[in-house]
């Protein structure tokens, strides 16, 4: 048993930040065992049989929040963040990153950026991931066996994709896909890992024709898992995906016609959605990828997220990475805020979202679109102890360069002038 004492944050369904101060939160094995006023400790340790030993008190400049959920990012194009965000999608996936990924069939280059991205991720505060990997079977079971290994819970998906694609880099037939598919459920099934779980992923549409979505339907039904791929990013992805599936109503009609959409299914970007194919989403409990880092820096689109919300849409953070440079979900978290407010200058309907709502987007909202929101999310008994320990307390330098970069009035605690004390904050 551990037990920590101190503040705790984190979102429930009614409120998106509740601060607990003077807290008692307890572990045992995995999973939160309770959480409770501190003034209650000489009960809990009868109760729950520990003792002083057990107990570790977070210090006055520390908290503890909910590890954040990364729901959409590619691990193999974690080396081009930063880099190459000149082109639009279409262009921007032909040019570099479609070679980027191809890399990834030399299992060595797996074996060698792979780790680097996981524990990236782990320090940045993702405590789960919703990966792609690329189409290699051989890359993308090292990958799913390393994450287990690190320690982080994931959802992970070996690439489908067979058509509009270079040659180079392109599954060789339906057969293969679906057999490689198949092959990796059961691989990443029989690793019997608590924290490990295959996830359906046809890349997107442009890539994937009919027969190849039904079919990775048909495993995702059978093996139970869950789904995820990309829907409206672009406008020329939109117009690509209409001339490729005459038939469809739309592009959330070509997913959900071939049977993909579902409460384990997550979609990421969703910027350019039709009303009727919001209402799709929220009739089949389909969870959003909100990446709005990516959004901006491929130009792709400004994603109304208080729209998603108002309908009753699960919402969570994704990085995105490479088309969004940044693998923080604090750097989603501050983007998301940042595009909401621009929609709201656009549309003066003062429905921005608040911090407090954002926090919850990167723990609680992202837990819901993995649909893991029954293990994790926020600090209830019963789930798994999924956390952060955050603390502020710099050193002297970090402190001064922090302060010249973000400090205020706020942090101006005494103004001195020709000796006399004329702005006196302390203890306020
Ligand atoms: N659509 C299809 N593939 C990708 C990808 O790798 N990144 C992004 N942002 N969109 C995609
Ligand atoms: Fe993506």
């Amino acid at each position: 048993m551990k037990v920590f004492v101190g503040t705790f944050v984190h979102s429930t369904a009614n409120t998106p930040m509740v601060i607990l101060t003077d807290t008692a939160l307890g572990i045992v094995n995995t999973k939160i065992a309770f959480i409770e006023a501190a003034e209650k400790l000489e009960q809990l340790k009868i109760d729950y049989g520990f003792t002083d030993s057990c107990i570790i008190y977070l210090t006055q400049s520390q908290f503890m929040m909910p590890g954040m959920v990364d729901t959409h990012i590619h691990a193999s194009q974690l080396s081009n963040n930063g880099l190459k965000l000149d082109l639009p999608l279409l262009e921007w996936l032909e040019s570099y990153t479609f070679p980027t990924e191809a890399m990834f069939s030399d299992l060595k280059v797996a074996q060698d950026i792979y780790p680097k991205v996981v524990e990236r991720l782990l320090r940045n505060g993702t405590t789960t991931a919703s990966y792609y990997s690329t189409l290699h079977l051989e890359a993308s079971k090292f990958f799913a066996g390393l994450v287990h290994t690190k320690g982080q819970r994931a959802l992970i998906g070996k690439v489908n994709m067979m058509v509009n694609c270079p040659a180079y880099y392109c599954e060789d037939s339906l057969e293969e896909s679906l057999k490689d598919t198949e092959d990796f459920i059961q691989y990443v099934y029989n690793m019997q890992s608590p924290l490990i779980q295959p996830i359906i992923t046809p890349r997107f549409a442009i890539t994937c024709p009919t027969d190849q979505l039904k079919g990775l339907a048909k495993l995702a039904k059978k093996y139970s898992c869950h789904i995820q791929s990309h829907l409206c990013e672009t406008k020329s992805e939109i117009e690509w995906i209409q001339e490729l599936f005459p038939w469809s109503k739309s592009c959330t009609d070509v997913y959900d016609s071939t049977g993909l959409l579902g409460e384990k299914t997550i979609m990421a970007h969703c910027v350019w959605m039709k009303g009727t194919e919001l209402e799709r989403l929220k009739e089949c409990n389909v969870g959003v990828a909100h990446c709005p880092n990516s959004n901006t820096s491929l130009c792709s689109g400004l994603c109304d997220v208080r729209k998603l919300l108002q309908q009753g849409i699960k919402v969570g953070l994704g990085t995105d990475c490479s088309g969004g440079y940044s693998p923080s979900i604090l750097d989603s978290l501050r983007r998301a805020l940042d595009v909401s407010r621009t929609l709201n200058m656009q549309h003066q309907d003062n429905h921005f979202l608040t911090l407090p709502e954002a926090f919850r987007l990167a723990t609680l909202g992202g837990a819901q679109v993995v649909q893991m929101d029954d293990q994790i999310g926020n600090f209830m008994a019963g789930k798994e102890f999924d956390a952060l320990l955050i603390d502020l307390e710099d050193t002297i330098e970090d402190k001064i360069q922090k302060f010249l970069y973000n400090g205020d009035d706020r942090n101006i605690i005494q103004v001195h002038v020709a000796g006399r004390c004329v702005i006196n904050q302390q203890n306020h």
